[in-house]
């Protein structure tokens, strides 16, 4: 786009939208602090997830962990609890393994040079970028997924923001446009304007102090930007989950340290991953059991299906519940016996809380 070779439309672009964030900027718990730490901890939370959904953790998270040395101290299992159903769990080991790194490398804070945040897990050139743009007042552009589409909306960008060219050249014009003095506040206007504005679907281009200057609006067809790689369908998984009872109402849980999507968590015992649509037959459920932990159970039977959605693949679950009758678990075998309904302590991912969910749904139902 031509016009951003004219540094007086850049400086008027960042003023117009400066003035915008100035009026109708959200009012958010991160906003009210300059410590480095809470601006982080923030950045990371809302990496993958909304504002609206990270609020309430990020209260919650603070009250629990008031600062960097609280969280580095702290057991990674009640920072896992702390994050149940706010997702993508990596995060939340990739911060406290850069807590802990902070504690020992940077004397407890946070380093405030772009190079050796990003030698930290869990951050990334956007998030480094914010943070030092927000908490240290440093001159640095973001490039989160709301700060692509709006780029690749006002360039009208005829590349997938994250090919190898399109992110250089959507990099490039973050910069350009970034004003000097005043990164912070420019950051969390432009986040503010693709989540308010510039939205994925329906943008509100009338009320955008860049419509005159949007290459999308000229064309009159803003939602065809960014343009995608061609959508390949994600695979469709299938597998069953044991969920076997003791007669006193607790239920078996088995530590995931097989799989880094959800590392760290419990989960009921559960079947490899399969593309076969068709649900498990009880025998064979019974006897993988058997097979499996050494235990007998009566004939599973098949619950209500659990679907989720991954970044990957989807997944359905068929819940199987298997009644124990006989054998123990083996002491070497690291395990659990939970009450499903009301432990409140086990860090379990939200696939897995909707499987147990289905416990308390069958207790409640009228027989
Ligand atoms: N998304 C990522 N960082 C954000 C911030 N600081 N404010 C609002 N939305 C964001």
């Amino acid at each position: 786009m031509e016009a951003l070779n004219d540094p007086a439309i850049r400086t008027l672009l960042a003023q117009r939208l400066l003035a915008h964030y100035q009026h109708h900027g959200r009012d958010l718990p991160w906003r009210h602090t300059h410590d480095p730490y809470r601006i982080w901890l923030a950045e990371i939370m809302l990496q993958q997830t909304g504002v609206k959904s990270v609020a309430p953790y990020y209260q919650r998270f603070l009250n629990r962990f008031p600062t960097l040395a609280d969280l580095a101290k702290a057991p990674l299992e009640a920072v896992l609890s702390l994050w149940q159903g706010l997702g993508y769990y990596r995060r939340a080991r990739h911060l406290h393994a850069a807590a802990q790194q902070m504690m020992h490398d940077h004397q407890g804070t946070l380093p405030d040079q772009y190079d050796r945040l990003l030698r930290l897990p869990g951050i990334g050139p956007s998030t480094a970028g914010a943070i030092l743009a927000i908490a240290f007042g440093q001159d640095h552009a973001i490039l989160d997924g709301n700060v692509q589409r709006v780029l690749a909306r006002l360039l009208a960008l005829e590349m997938p923001p994250d090919s190898t060219s399109g992110k250089k050249r959507l990099w490039e014009v973050a910069r350009l446009l970034t004003p000097t003095g005043q990164a912070g506040f420019y950051a969390q206007a432009i986040m503010d304007l693709g989540a308010a504005v510039c939205r994925p679907r329906q943008p509100d281009c009338p009320v955008c102090p860049w419509s005159f200057w949007c290459q999308a609006n000229a064309f009159g067809r803003p939602e065809a930007y960014p343009v995608t790689k061609s959508r390949v369908a994600k695979p469709h998984k299938y597998q069953f989950n044991a969920l076997i009872i003791r007669p006193d109402g607790t239920l078996l849980l088995l530590p995931n340290d097989h799989s880094e999507l959800l590392s760290g968590l419990w989960h009921p015992p559960g079947s490899e991953f399969v593309l076969s649509p068709t649900p498990p037959d009880p025998e064979v459920v019974r006897q993988w059991v058997m097979q499996e932990l050494d235990l007998n159970v009566a004939l599973p039977v098949m619950l209500a299906p659990v679907h989720h959605i991954f970044t990957h693949f989807r997944l359905t679950v068929h819940p199987m519940l298997c009644l124990w009758q006989s054998g123990e678990m083996a002491a070497t075998t690291p395990h659990r016996w939970i009450d499903p309904i009301n432990d409140q302590t086990t860090p379990i991912a939200t696939l897995h809380r909707k499987v147990l969910q289905i416990i308390s749904n069958r207790q409640k139902a009228p027989s």
